[in-house]
């Protein structure tokens, strides 16, 4: 049986990395493309002409993502996995109270961040339900846990992710009874282009973050610590690459 998934923000970074794993075990994939001018999705859909579909998406924009779910409605019948990975960090987030604040960009921020995947949700839903796996996945970050926040700026990218997180805690109370299953993931400190420019300092390539990523969103319940167990899926975790658990 074919399985369909759609992952937001595929062009580059961990969004790009997790069309490659899902592409490589069967999945058709419908990967958003924000920006056309990256050559990667254009390079895959080279190796996987069947599989790879890309699709025009701007989280940030309602018109342009309910055009991405009527485009793909009109290939395929439903969709089984959803993975809210589109994120964006400014360079003015390092700012301190004590300077001059950039409101504009918080809103980018807050509007891709928190209400994108919101959008895409909203979207897809029809789609979801014809779906067999009902899985929707959301790449937050341990910027939006309150309880463990020792950072002193980043306030546009910090609440967004906070943000995100009540989001889809509300989703989660009101489709979880619905058969639906989340995940709610912080993928480690990537070698990505959130600044703008390659993070060659960070931890992981982005290829190395979806490994666990893809084992976490994919699995059924199992004995794998990375794996949500039983009481994981009744309520609402956010688990990280390590399988840790982080407090709101
Ligand atoms: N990097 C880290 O260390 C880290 C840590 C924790 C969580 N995260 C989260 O991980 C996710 C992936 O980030 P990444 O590190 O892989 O960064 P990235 O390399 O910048 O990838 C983000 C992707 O989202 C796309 N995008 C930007 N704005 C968009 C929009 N309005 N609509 C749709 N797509 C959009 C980007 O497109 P373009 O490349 O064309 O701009 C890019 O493909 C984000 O949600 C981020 O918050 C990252």
């Amino acid at each position: 049986m074919e399985r369909i998934a759609v992952v937001t923000g595929a062009d580059r970074g961990l969004g790009l990395a997790l069309a490659v794993g899902l592409l490589a075990r069967g999945w058709r994939v419908f990967a958003g493309q924000y920006l056309p001018e990256w050559p990667e999705l254009g390079e895959l859909a080279a190796s996987y002409p069947r599989l790879l579909h890309i699709i025009p998406m701007d989280v940030g924009d309602t018109v342009s993502v309910q055009a991405a779910a009527d485009g793909i409605a009109a290939v395929v019948d439903g969709v089984d996995l959803l993975v809210n990975n589109a994120g964006v960090n400014s360079h003015t987030s390092t700012r301190g109270i004590r300077e001059p604040q950039d409101y504009v960009e918080m809103q980018r921020l807050y509007n891709v961040n928190a209400l994108g995947p919101m959008r895409v949700v909203e979207a897809f839903l029809p789609l979801m339900e014809q779906g067999q796996m009902k899985r929707l996945c959301f790449v937050s970050s341990e910027a939006g846990s309150i309880n463990r926040a020792q950072r002193t700026a980043w306030f546009g990218y910090c609440s967004s992710k906070a943000a995100l997180n009540m989001a889809v805690r509300l989703l989660f109370n009101r489709l979880r009874p619905q058969g639906y299953t989340f995940r709610l993931y912080h993928p480690g400190w990537m070698r990505s282009y959130m600044g703008g420019t390659r993070n060659t300092t960070a931890d992981l390539e982005p290829e190395e973050a979806a490994i666990p990523a893809l084992a976490y969103f994919l699995r059924e319940r199992g004995h794998d610590p990375h794996v949500p167990t039983r009481s994981d899926e009744e309520r609402l975790v956010l688990r990280d690459y390590q399988g840790i658990e982080w407090p709101w």
